[in-house]
């Protein structure tokens, strides 16, 4: 039985204030980290529920998971019974039948789960992890034939991400296209230092974001909007990717991927498979002018580590993933028959396969591992060893032409590595599924039966 008294705690702060009493059709707030974002938005959420009968409103986040963590637990909390929530359709139904739905958006295609909908209020949580497409279509369910309200669309969030542009461009650029009405726009922006619940409980925080690389710190503490521009992989927060070394015990599956480079770097990256499934990069090669032969007898050598007692032993790769271009003969080499960058490395021990190079689902496959799992640890972490990988990851960039994939002229060596070694997993959503027939799987080296024309079976 719901309880119908509703008693909130906590007071906003001045800049939260200023968010509570807005009431332009579109209004947003933050554009820096830890600046009160999710808390303001969801207490906005419901005050509006409770002071209007039969309000509709959605409050969304880009993924299920980030829903539950950042929403659905906080709200049962803060509203404590008062409103009753329903698990099958994630909603929580007010005394006064106003409704306040909890919705994701992964792909693309999940827009449509919101077709045809009517919403007097929806929330985009973290509005630049959307894509533009996102936000306008999803906008178009804002509608309302209420007289004693008029829709609103809040939107939190911080520089960097898929929506970065198109947030930019309407609250801190302020350039409007035909139809859009300069006075619907209104944003509020709030640092770290607004907060002053979190800057007394927490003091540490701010500490965490100015040990920032430059242009993430400039971005999350100071709100600069500039200092992430087109920045691709805006998920990537040090503060929860990178981890600290720790002894990898001897039964974890490993593997490598390498993105061969002679003039410009060549990176391997070593990965480790976690029984939970969950993937470490525990080590990394990122170097140039070594020779094809020289950098295979490097990554034999590198491939020793000492397990949790302290016992060195030769660890057992299951495969390295490289760069499809290393199978290319070339110049010279190719005119006088010569063998190929893959063939030195086969031939100095290092057996290699050809990573899949199907850049966008590769990235997107980053981008699935960069997630922060159910269990509130990502999908991927990075040792802190691994300096290459953390430097470069989050300066890739967008390309201007085609917005899916990262720009050409980006250092993207490592983070190349990083997609050939995950594409070679299945994505997390499946992993769980695979880690189970894994127990009865082959070694992805061992060649497959095929059919021949004959009707009987060959191995290739
Ligand atoms: N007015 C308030 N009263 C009490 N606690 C608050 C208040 N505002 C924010 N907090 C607390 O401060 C912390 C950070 O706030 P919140 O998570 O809303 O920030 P955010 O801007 O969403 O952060 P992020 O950028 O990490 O998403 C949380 O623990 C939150 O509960
Ligand atoms: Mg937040």
């Amino acid at each position: 039985m719901a309880k119908k008294t509703l008693r909130l705690e906590g007071l906003p702060n001045p800049k939260q204030d200023l968010f509570l009493r807005a009431v332009a059709p579109r209004i947003a707030y933050g554009g820096a980290r830890g600046g009160g974002k999710s808390w303001v938005l969801r207490r906005k959420f419901i005050l509006l529920a409770n002071r209007y009968s039969g309000l509709k409103l959605l409050l969304l986040r880009r993924t299920l998971a980030e829903l539950d963590g950042n929403h659905t637990q906080p709200l049962l909390k803060e509203l404590n019974g008062f409103a009753k929530y329903t698990k099958d359709n994630k909603t929580f139904t007010f005394p006064n039948g106003s409704t306040i739905k909890l919705g994701y958006c992964d792909t693309d295609n999940d827009v449509y789960q919101y077709q045809g909908q009517e919403y007097d209020v929806i929330g985009f949580e973290e509005a630049t992890a959307f894509t533009e497409w996102m936000l306008t279509y999803i906008a178009t369910s804002c509608r309302s034939t209420r007289t004693d309200f008029s829709p609103r669309i809040y939107y939190t969030c911080n520089p960097g991400g898929p929506g970065h542009d198109y947030i930019k461009r309407l609250f801190i650029d302020r350039i409007y296209e035909h139809g859009e009405n300069p006075d619907d726009y209104v944003f509020i922006q709030a640092k770290v230092t607004d907060n002053t619940v979190l800057m007394e409980t927490n003091p540490g925080y701010i500490k965490t974001l100015e040990a920032l690389p430059e242009h993430l710190r400039k971005a999350y503490l100071e709100g600069r909007w500039d200092a992430v521009e087109g920045q691709y992989f805006s998920e990537f927060d040090p503060a929860i990717h990178v981890c600290a070394p720790f002894p990898i015990p001897r039964d974890w599956r490993r593997f490598r991927a390498m993105d061969w480079g002679y003039n410009d770097p060549c990176c391997v990256l070593w990965f480790a498979v976690a029984p939970d499934s969950h993937l470490y990069v525990y080590r990394e090669i990122y170097q140039n002018q070594t020779s094809a032969s020289d950098m295979a007898k490097l990554v034999k050598k590198r491939s020793v580590a000492f397990d949790e007692h302290g016992t060195q032993f030769t660890e057992h790769i299951t495969y390295t993933a490289a760069s499809p271009d290393m199978w290319q003969k070339r110049g010279l080499r190719d005119a006088m028959g010569g063998e190929t960058v893959a063939d030195t490395f086969i031939a100095n021990g290092v057996p290699i396969v050809k990573a899949d190079n199907d850049r966008l689902n590769g990235w997107m496959r980053v981008r699935e591992n960069l997630q922060v799992a159910p269990d509130g640890r990502p999908f991927v972490q990075i040792f802190s060893t691994c300096r290459d990988l953390i430097r470069t990851l989050p300066l890739l960039t967008y390309d201007k032409h085609d917005h899916e994939d990262v720009a050409d002229n980006c250092e993207d060596h490592a983070p190349e590595a990083f997609r050939y070694g995950l594409m070679t997993r299945p994505s997390p959503a499946k992993r769980k599924e695979v880690e189970k027939k894994r127990l009865i799987a082959i070694d992805p080296l061992t060649p497959l039966p095929r059919k021949n024309n004959e009707g009987g079976f060959f191995y290739a």
